[in-house]
């Protein structure tokens, strides 16, 4: 295996839920190569959003240890790409001026990242509309920007949460294609959570399945030597990964 970019050992997470402790996520062991592409699929609350929170610290485990290019990095922010589920461009902020949010949080330097967003605007698809606000773009157009702005934490290593979600299905299949492929120029990592076992398929290297209550890891599919799949092959993986889903 290539060199690991991430891993986890042994996660665990608590919620309160009227006051009774729910155990979310147990004992989670993750692992994955740098470059690798994996799509986690899972139902509905099974913790998959929950496990992304934990890896990008916005939420602390209760035990466990996360490491990002062999450092442990548990409960640290700021390390890792993420873009969650319901991600809001800033509405007073032009796209150029959101990408700018991570590198003024960081307090980088302005001059060399603006130069970089301009390189990156025509990757994007962006560059007729550098100087636009949020409201002035569509909703794949919107989806872009939140990629760059998300590209701009400059990290190797992307956590993206149903980020094609709230898209009609041809956006959706074109941004799927662009992301693959700026996934390879950018030479980037990427874990995306989808609940679309079709996209988790023509997406992912490699399939991880989760299973809620609590939540953890239950099963692993590699991708990356069999595609492309004919239609009967798709179908035979789409209903094993739906077995071991909800089983
Ligand atoms: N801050 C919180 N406080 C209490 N419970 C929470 C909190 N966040 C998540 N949960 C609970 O943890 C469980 C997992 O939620 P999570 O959002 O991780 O699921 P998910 O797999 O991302 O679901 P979906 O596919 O609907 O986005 C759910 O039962 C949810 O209600
Ligand atoms: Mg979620």
């Amino acid at each position: 295996m290539s060199q690991s970019i991430l891993s986890t050992r042994n996660l665990t997470k608590t919620f309160l839920l009227h006051n009774e402790p729910q155990l979310i996520l147990e004992d989670v062991n993750f692992e994955m190569a740098a470059r690798d592409f994996i799509c986690v699929v899972g139902s509905s609350g099974c913790g998959k959003s929950s496990f992304l929170e934990l890896l990008t610290g916005i939420s602390k485990p209760d035990t466990g240890s996360i490491f990002y290019q062999g450092k442990e990095i548990t409960g640290k922010s700021g390390l890792l790409g993420y873009m969650p589920q319901d991600d809001l461009l800033l509405p007073w902020l032009n796209v150029v001026d959101n990408a700018l949010i991570p590198v003024k949080i960081r307090k980088g330097d302005l001059r060399t990242a603006k130069a970089r967003i301009q390189s990156l605007l025509p990757v994007f698809g962006l560059e007729k509309h550098a100087s636009h606000l949020p409201y002035q773009l569509s909703g794949g157009l919107r989806q872009r920007a939140a990629f760059l702005r998300t590209c701009m934490m400059e990290t190797q290593l992307l956590l993206l949460d149903e980020p094609f979600a709230n898209l009609d299905a041809i956006t959706r299949l074109q941004l799927q294609n662009w992301l693959k492929d700026i996934a390879q120029d950018l030479k980037l990592s990427i874990i995306l959570v989808t609940h679309d076992i079709n996209e988790a398929i023509s997406l992912g290297d490699e399939i991880r399945v989760m299973r809620g209550r609590p939540g953890n890891f239950v099963g692993t599919f590699v991708l990356k030597d069999r595609k492309p799949f004919t239609e009967a092959q798709a179908e035979d993986l789409k209903r094993e990964i739906l077995a071991l889903a909800v089983s």
